[in-house]
């Protein structure tokens, strides 16, 4: 199977199990990336039967718009019943890295205001330790070269994302060769940085539910916390 066959067969499972627990004035949050884009076509056979959802970028906007699902400003939607996004990395804890696309500040507040947080990837995204996939973080521009300098402390090698301006009108910086062993923490410490809006470590708040695409099917993995 190709990595995108994978990634539509995690899109389609997050599907059923999305439907399976539709109820009446359910709001959804909705990611983004290429595994979300795919949830979002499967998302739109049930446009009709849709409260609503909450997206975590303007391009995820657009594309449900397309699909005539309604998107909600998350101040009007309140809690989100489930959330589904992709991501760049996942450990066996289902603590994650996210971010490639630059839509991390969102995704984090979608995730903290939701429910539930079903993460979908293809099975190249699992990983032993996180790090491998350069962690990206969010500054306020005028920040850029401090943070940069804070994060070398940390042992990181912090590269500008050029040309990227995210949703929120923040710049990216992309932390190679961080070897995340406890990402709890070192979430918590680059949050400290004045500067930083956020970063891509998903630890606080992982996923309670990981579907990850293998060449054997869907596996679904839970975290201990989460019944
Ligand atoms: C977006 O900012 C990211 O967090 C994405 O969720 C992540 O990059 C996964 O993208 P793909 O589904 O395209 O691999």
């Amino acid at each position: 199977m190709t990595q995108d066959e994978l990634k539509q067969a995690v899109a389609r499972a997050a599907f059923d199990y999305v439907e399976s627990k539709l109820e009446d004035n359910m709001i959804i949050g909705v990611g983004t990336g290429s595994t979300a884009n795919f949830f979002i076509e499967e998302l739109g056979k049930i446009s009709d039967r849709l409260e609503g959802t909450v997206a975590s970028s303007e391009e995820t906007a657009r594309r449900l718009k397309l699909h005539n699902i309604p998107v909600y400003d998350l101040n009007s939607a309140g809690r989100i019943g489930i959330y589904v996004d992709g991501a760049d990395e996942s450990n066996a804890h289902l603590q994650l890295i996210k971010g490639g696309g630059a839509a991390l500040t969102r995704e984090k507040i979608l995730a903290a205001a939701s429910k539930e947080f079903v993460c979908i990837a293809d099975a190249s995204k699992m990983v032993g330790v996180l790090g491998e996939f350069p962690l990206p973080i969010e500054i306020v521009p005028m920040a850029r070269s401090y943070v940069g300098r804070e994060i070398v402390k940390l042992g990181g090698d912090p590269v500008y994302r050029e040309g990227c301006v995210t949703d929120n009108g923040n710049q990216i910086l992309d932390i190679y060769n961080l070897e995340i062993l406890d990402p709890r923490k070192l979430e918590q410490d680059l949050n400290q940085i004045t500067g930083v809006v956020t970063n891509g470590i998903f630890a606080v708040r992982g996923a309670d539910i990981l579907m990850l695409g293998t060449a054997r099917g869907v596996e679904i993995r839970r975290a201990a916390s989460f019944a």
